[in-house]
């Protein structure tokens, strides 16, 4: 899929300052995973009564839902330094034993696609996760021998698209697990409100409807629609922005009322009409469509799964019919009954 694909919910270079200028500091200001952010008040008001650093975070979900805002939130709500990196750029062991030395006591380390870690990094990380300890081995041959080194007590925040990438001794250490749900789209027209006042754009409250309903439940896609709209909004009528302009503007995008792009289009009608509607196996689907089997699973599944559009079987991705309703095909999905002979 084209890296600028517009609806991506994965960070594009142009999102980096809006990510900055629109991202909530407090729990407070953060909206909606009501379930997350009472169980994280209560956790972080128990480590700071008793001088402790919080549990390790696991934060899980697709991308653009808020795992790097709420690590950022959870550090300073700990009153805590937050060090950023991630599972690709620690690339050797050594590399994170450095980091890990260097925190304070009590510091916020997150580790972004933490299941990109690589083996050997990993293993140093347990021990440090589980007695805030350092393994290290001086010598080689015969005459090595192991020695182990305190470490700051420290938080680790890991945050992963893959939850089921992980390996279990990693997942156990981890004493807090989250799964971010995709926004409802009244938490996203709060979101688009919130970032219109950031902004300084004039916006109805039926226009942040409208730019809500299109964004595939993420608040990254909400936040860059309202940026394009205020483009269009710019050029065509002084910055008003308004609901014909937003469905005019977001036509011209080739963003329909769902959200959906070009490419869930190609996606869906690939696996209709190639597939017969499937069950057809992700790689097969991904050649199909020149795209890779990762972005497809991370970044255009999650929404058609939750707008039941298509189903995972053990077998394969099947259309369902909702999808073919929507792209005015006639011919029906795979039925429910169908689905049960599949598993
Ligand atoms: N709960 C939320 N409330 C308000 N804005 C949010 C929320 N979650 C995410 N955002 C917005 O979406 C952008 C992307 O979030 P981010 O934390 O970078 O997602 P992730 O790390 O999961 O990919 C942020 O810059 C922020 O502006
Ligand atoms: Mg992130």
């Amino acid at each position: 899929m084209d890296e600028e694909r517009f609806i991506t919910s994965t960070k594009t270079a142009d999102d980096g300052a809006l990510d900055m200028t629109l991202r909530p500091k407090t729990l407070s200001e953060y909206v909606g995973q009501d379930k997350i952010k009472s169980n994280l008040k209560v956790f972080i008001e128990a480590s700071k009564k008793r001088k402790e650093a919080l549990d390790h975070v696991l934060l899980y979900g697709p991308p653009g839902l808020g795992k790097t805002t709420l690590s950022h939130i959870i550090a300073s709500e700990l009153g805590v330094q937050l060090r950023i990196t991630s599972g690709p750029s620690i690339e050797r062991a050594g590399d994170l034993a450095a980091i890990l030395t260097n925190l304070n006591e009590n510091d916020v380390l997150f580790v972004d696609e933490i299941h990109r870690l690589n083996r050997a990094v990993e293993e140093v990380l347990y021990p440090a996760m589980e007695d805030y300890a350092l393994d290290i081995v001086i010598g080689k041959g015969p005459s090595a021998r192991s020695m182990r080194l305190n470490l700051p007590h420290f938080t680790l925040i890991g945050a992963t698209t893959r939850a089921g990438m992980l390996t279990g001794p990693l997942r156990d250490r981890f004493g807090v697990i989250c799964r971010l749900e995709m926004y409802s789209p009244e938490e996203l027209a709060v979101i688009v409100g919130r970032s219109a006042e950031i902004l300084k754009i004039k916006l109805s409250r039926e226009a942040s409807i409208e730019i809500a309903g299109r964004s595939r439940g993420t608040p990254r896609i909400a936040n860059r629609l309202l940026k394009r709209v205020r483009d269009f909004a710019e050029v065509e009528q002084n910055g008003k922005v308004d609901t014909p302009l937003c469905k005019r503007a977001l036509e011209l995008l080739e963003v329909d009322e769902l959200g959906l792009d070009f490419n869930d289009r190609k996606y869906l009608s690939a696996v209709i009409e190639k597939f017969g509607g499937g069950p057809v196996g992700l790689d097969t689907v991904a050649s199909a469509i020149n795209e890779e089997s990762v972005t497809i699973e991370d970044v255009v599944e999650p929404y058609l799964l939750q707008l039941g559009f298509i189903a995972r079987t053990p077998r394969g991705r099947v259309c369902l019919p909702a999808a073919y309703k929507h792209l005015g095909i006639a011919q029906n999905g795979v039925s429910n009954e169908q689905i049960a002979l599949l598993e």
